[in-house]
């Protein structure tokens, strides 16, 4: 039975605080079920990751004309309430923001409480620095509760390298006293074997993250096989497009849903100036470098320490703190 598409006055006498999220894809004017199968494909499942979609990508992605896509965009658009807010409103949301722990009372200090959901952290260090061992040790915390600093959610973990290791998941829960076996079934990994299947993994997150109840996305790390498969000043520009277009990707999955963090890694090279003199320098350059809202640069202390530094985030100090990483996990 067809229902009745949704009117733009009725889009604006709807009573509601953050979205009208109780319309679904087939409520737009214009789109019927062959849309929605195409919208769907493209990984497109809901009015709000539509209405942050570019317009020339969802005519790419999903071969909607242009028409279309510019009507259906600017409904989901409203719907979703997307023009100004008054920076009050969004203090009030920013005020009860829930940050994930690290497991370090030290960098959680560091980050004002630990990693931010809606938005995307990068985490960058030479190799051995504790980059995917801080990924792992994340994937158990967002499980705790909101008092033990978890986000009471599970975690898919992108792994590009092979370095995924359950062994050390198993390490970190027993440590919590947290039931393994449990911790173990809430962290999904996709292995990307290639960069395109990276890119694609991330564009087929949305069924897991809703199916899943997903509150933190892994990528690690997040170059390394644009790095291998794009080699030559030719292919640059080419790779530095698909790097930053694959970051859009996850920035818009933490605008998407509401309480959801993304951490890639990134490996700097190991050119001692890079250290001493600018530890910004980094690979995958300014396109990896914008495209993260918070940067966390890690070197390596005496033994199992580490060193962490918040580098250029919005409202964060530029500043140091140590951890360690045990057999137990991320500690002071
Ligand atoms: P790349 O991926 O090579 O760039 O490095 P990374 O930054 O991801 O390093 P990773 O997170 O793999 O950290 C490796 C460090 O963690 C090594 O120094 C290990 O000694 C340490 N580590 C791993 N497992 C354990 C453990 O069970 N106990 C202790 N004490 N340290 C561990
Ligand atoms: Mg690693």
């Amino acid at each position: 039975m067809a229902k009745k598409k949704v009117q733009t006055d009725e889009i604006h006498q709807k009573e509601s605080s953050e979205s009208g999220s109780s319309y679904t894809l087939k409520d737009l004017p214009g789109v019927g079920e062959a849309t929605v199968k195409k919208l769907q494909e493209a990984g497109i499942l809901s009015i709000r990751t539509l209405a942050m979609y570019p317009m020339s990508k969802l005519m790419d992605e999903a071969g909607i004309g242009e028409k279309t896509a510019e009507k259906i965009i600017k409904v989901a658009q409203d719907i979703e309430k997307m023009g100004f807010k008054s920076a009050d409103i969004i203090w009030e949301k920013r005020k009860t923001l829930n940050k994930l722990t690290t497991g370090s009372q030290n960098l959680d200090d560091l980050l004002y409480g630990g990693i931010e959901p809606g938005a995307v952290t990068e985490v960058f260090g030479e190799f051995r620095t504790g980059k995917t061992q801080l990924a792992h040790q994340l994937c158990v915390n967002v499980q705790l509760s909101y008092e033990e600093g978890g986000l009471e959610g599970n975690a898919l973990y992108i792994d590009t390298e092979g370095t995924f290791r359950p062994e050390r998941i198993i390490q970190m829960a027993i440590a919590k006293d947290l039931d393994h076996n449990m911790i173990l079934k809430n962290v999904i990994v996709g292995r990307a074997y290639n960069s395109d299947h990276q890119i694609l993994l991330i564009k087929e997150s949305p069924k897991i993250i809703s199916e899943k109840n997903i509150k933190l996305i892994v990528v690690d790390s997040l170059i390394g096989h644009f790095r291998s498969e794009y080699i030559g000043r030719g292919t640059l520009a080419n790779r530095q497009q698909l790097i930053n277009s694959h970051i859009h990707d996850l920035l818009r999955l933490t605008e998407t849903y509401d309480e959801l963090a993304v951490i890639f890694t990134n490996q700097v090279s190991a050119k001692p100036d890079v250290f001493y003199g600018n530890p910004i320098t980094h690979t995958g350059g300014h396109v990896v470098a914008h495209g993260a809202t918070i940067r966390i640069f890690l070197r390596k202390g005496k033994g199992e320490q580490r060193i962490a530094k918040v580098v250029d985030a919005p409202h964060i100090p530029e500043s140091d703190s140590v951890f360690s990483i045990t057999e137990d996990g991320i500690q002071d």
